[in-house]
């Protein structure tokens, strides 16, 4: 049995920069399999390149069994594909832009009705099926590209960024969805993500990429059990100091600064406490709280990487996503 999802040495190069270099993943059929990494990181282009909106230019790819680039159509066919450009129409109701989808990808006219029926269900838009799509809210035109992405039985959705723009409890609404894709539909799904929660939450495997490159995969507790470790989290009045001094005096150089807290990767988090806290008494340094906790999915980037995501990694993806979405027609 072939993967659902087979890469070999994908790579997509813009002059000198590979914005892909060498992907080399395999998706099983089933699975939410995460890509996760900052702006720029690549994923966009990845995942452009499996939908075939953008050819690679070397190595080579199947999904669904079919040649991205020899069998682009099958692939297409076989695919649904949500991005973030919003590419629904307006002046239109949402059912009648399920119609139009359905049209557009073949789905016998005897099966449309039901078929758009079960979509709206799962995503739970019947009762605003027949309202015009301009008074929807952001959430629900989310739902509304989700379902229309699985109106015609795709074997594999691809979604790039799916809650970019989206407030938190929508976002929850979303991952909600995304997660009974899995039995209800049966479809294996592939996401792109910077949101480190929505990744752990969301995946059952996760990779994590930089610079075109993949750093690490695996299931999301196999990730964080990599770091082999604790995290300390420490809140005090001079966090430049200590962070200075845990490095120079206990050799401690996996940590970060996160609003007003210092956040440090240990091996042995309570032996290292106490002496954290040495160190700040004996520097006068006022320690208000210090606590520990399991690393998460930015710890294991952090680990990895040596950056943090950054916080506004989200706000270029418009224009990216709009370049790419013109390249499409
Ligand atoms: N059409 C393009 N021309 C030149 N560079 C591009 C183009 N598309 C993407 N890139 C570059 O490739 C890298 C990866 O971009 P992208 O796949 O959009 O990253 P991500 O989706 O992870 O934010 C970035 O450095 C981006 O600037
Ligand atoms: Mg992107």
């Amino acid at each position: 049995m072939t993967h659902v999802i087979e890469t070999h040495h994908l790579t997509k190069a813009y002059g000198l920069l590979k914005a892909v270099d060498k992907l080399d993943i395999t998706v099983e059929t089933g699975e939410i399999f995460g890509l996760l990494g900052p702006n720029g990181a690549g994923k966009t282009t990845a995942i452009s390149m499996l939908c075939t909106i953008l050819k690679p230019t070397s190595g080579t790819a199947t999904v669904n069994g079919f040649d991205i680039v020899k069998e682009a159509n099958k692939v297409r066919r076989s695919i649904g594909i949500v991005f973030q450009e919003p590419s629904i129409d307006d002046r239109l109701t949402g059912r009648e832009n399920l119609y139009m989808h359905a049209n557009l990808y073949g789905v016998p006219a005897s099966e449309q009705k039901e078929r758009i029926n079960r979509v709206l269900k799962l995503v739970e838009l019947e009762d605003r099926a027949d309202d015009l799509l301009r008074t929807y809210s952001g959430g629900m035109r989310r739902r509304l590209e989700i379902g229309r992405g699985l109106i015609h039985y795709p074997k594999v959705l691809f979604l790039d960024e799916p809650t970019v723009g989206l407030d938190p409890q929508t976002r929850d609404h979303i991952w909600k969805y995304i997660r009974q894709l899995k039995e209800a539909e049966d479809v294996t799904v592939v996401l792109t993500t910077h949101y480190m929660d929505e990744a752990d939450r969301l995946s059952d495997r996760i990779a994590i990429m930089d610079h075109g490159k993949i750093v690490i995969l695996d299931s999301p507790p196999k990730l964080k059990e990599t770091l082999e470790g604790d995290v300390v989290e420490v809140k005090s009045n001079n966090l430049d100091a200590l962070s200075e001094l845990v490095t120079k005096f206990l050799g401690l150089d996996k940590k970060k600064t996160v609003e007003d807290t210092l956040e440090i990767t240990v091996r042995n988090g309570k032996a290292v406490m106490p002496r954290i806290m040495e160190l700040a008494t004996h520097n006068n340094i006022y320690v208000e709280s210090i606590v520990l906790r399991e690393p998460n999915l930015e710890d294991v980037f952090l680990h990895y990487t040596g950056k943090t995501i950054r916080e506004d990694s989200g706000k270029e993806l418009h224009g990216m996503a709009a370049i790419q979405r013109r390249t499409i027609k």
